[in-house]
């Protein structure tokens, strides 16, 4: 356990963002940057793992010189980079720049869980919350509700038994022809529709448990949608009915945990936590049974390197960090994280 002011960075490539970021344990986030590939995969409509890990090789140290020149850093204390789960040649690019700085730096280095850095993207705000608390990550690859009882204290209440939430808006905003990636745009489609003329159902909430589907609801847009001239009008309103079954899906999920539980906040982070539907109703949720919710501010809702930079910070802090061997994996369950501190502690 490290008790002395650490300033660490921090690099997230694990899909098809290149975020950079120092944090320092005593002054917060110092300076961040981020390039997105979107208009590089935009054409093939989806990632191409081989080109997102050639960017990341361009990108990844001009952007480093960025943020170090905006810090007047020049030595960090630590090293964090995603490990994974993720896409392995982006990972490895992240992970092998990282672990190679560390060396030349004489510093330590964290291999960070993705799905981590998002659950605890709150903290970086003025005002984050205390464990215990319910989390539902929802992104383009996982859906997950979790009891979080402090940082790697995570116990997985229930997942999406096939595509992620983020995942179902990008298919269905593909088949509504929208451009990659499609959920922010369909999102903005939604808002043209009107939410009367179809209503689509709420996967598995007649099911006792937490776990979702999503699969189907994005099949249920494909089936009313190929039936319809497919106007503006049409697409506004099919974008309207999935947007309103994913959001209440998991609002119904989330409110029958804090009742069983008796959680008294719950945060929402990752990519489809920017949607404003989503945020406006858990809002509501948060009055309505008087517990607070939390999110990331917008930026740091989809993948960026200050939650990797965090999260590696507390675990550095705790005195963990990675041999020389650069290791990534593409599928880590989050439980299988070893906790930080203890539960006393009240990190
Ligand atoms: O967390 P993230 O950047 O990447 C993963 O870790 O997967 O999440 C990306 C996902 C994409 O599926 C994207 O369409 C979705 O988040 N997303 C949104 C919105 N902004 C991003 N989905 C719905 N509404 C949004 N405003
Ligand atoms: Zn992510």
């Amino acid at each position: 356990m490290r008790d002395d002011p650490i300033v660490v960075l921090g690099l997230e490539t694990s899909c098809d963002e290149t975020g950079i970021a120092l944090y320092s344990s005593q002054d917060g986030l110092l300076a961040h940057s981020l390039h997105s590939q979107a208009a590089l995969h935009e054409i093939y409509g989806g990632v191409v793992p081989e080109l997102a890990s050639r960017d990341h090789v361009r990108r990844l140290l001009p952007l480093l010189r960025e943020v170090l020149d905006i810090a007047g850093i020049i030595k960090p204390d630590g090293v964090a980079y995603t490990s994974g789960p993720g896409l392995i040649g982006a990972l490895l690019v992240g992970a092998a720049t990282g672990r190679s700085l560390a060396m030349a730096w004489d510093a330590p280095a964290v291999g960070v869980h993705h799905l981590e850095g998002h659950l605890l993207t709150p903290m970086l705000e003025l005002n984050p919350p205390a464990f215990p608390f319910l989390a539902l990550l929802v992104s383009g690859g996982h859906t997950l509700l979790v009891d979080v009882e402090g940082i790697g204290r995570y116990r997985i209440l229930g997942q999406s038994l096939d595509d992620a939430v983020g995942e179902a808006f990008d298919k269905t905003a593909k088949l509504l022809g929208l451009p990659y990636p499609g959920g922010p745009e369909l999102s903005k489609l939604a808002e043209q529709g009107n939410p009367e003329r179809f209503r689509f159902p709420r996967p598995m909430t007649d099911r006792p448990g937490f776990d979702f589907s999503f699969s189907g609801l994005k099949t249920c847009a494909l089936n009313t949608f190929v039936n319809l001239p497919g106007n503006f009008q049409d697409r506004a309103d099919v974008a309207r009915a999935f947007e309103e079954a994913a959001v209440d899906t998991l609002l119904l999920k989330c409110r029958r945990a804090i009742r069983e539980n008796a959680y008294q906040r719950l945060i929402v982070a990752g990519g489809v936590s920017a949607n404003q539907r989503l945020r406006n109703r858990f809002i509501g949720m948060g009055d309505t049974l008087n517990i607070e919710i939390y999110f990331p501010r917008r930026q740091f809702c989809t993948d960026n390197g200050a939650m990797i930079a965090y999260a590696g910070c507390q675990r550095l802090l705790a005195g963990q960090s990675d041999s020389l061997s650069i290791r990534v994996r593409s599928r880590w369950p989050l439980d299988e994280l070893p906790a930080v501190g203890s539960i006393a502690q009240g990190f």
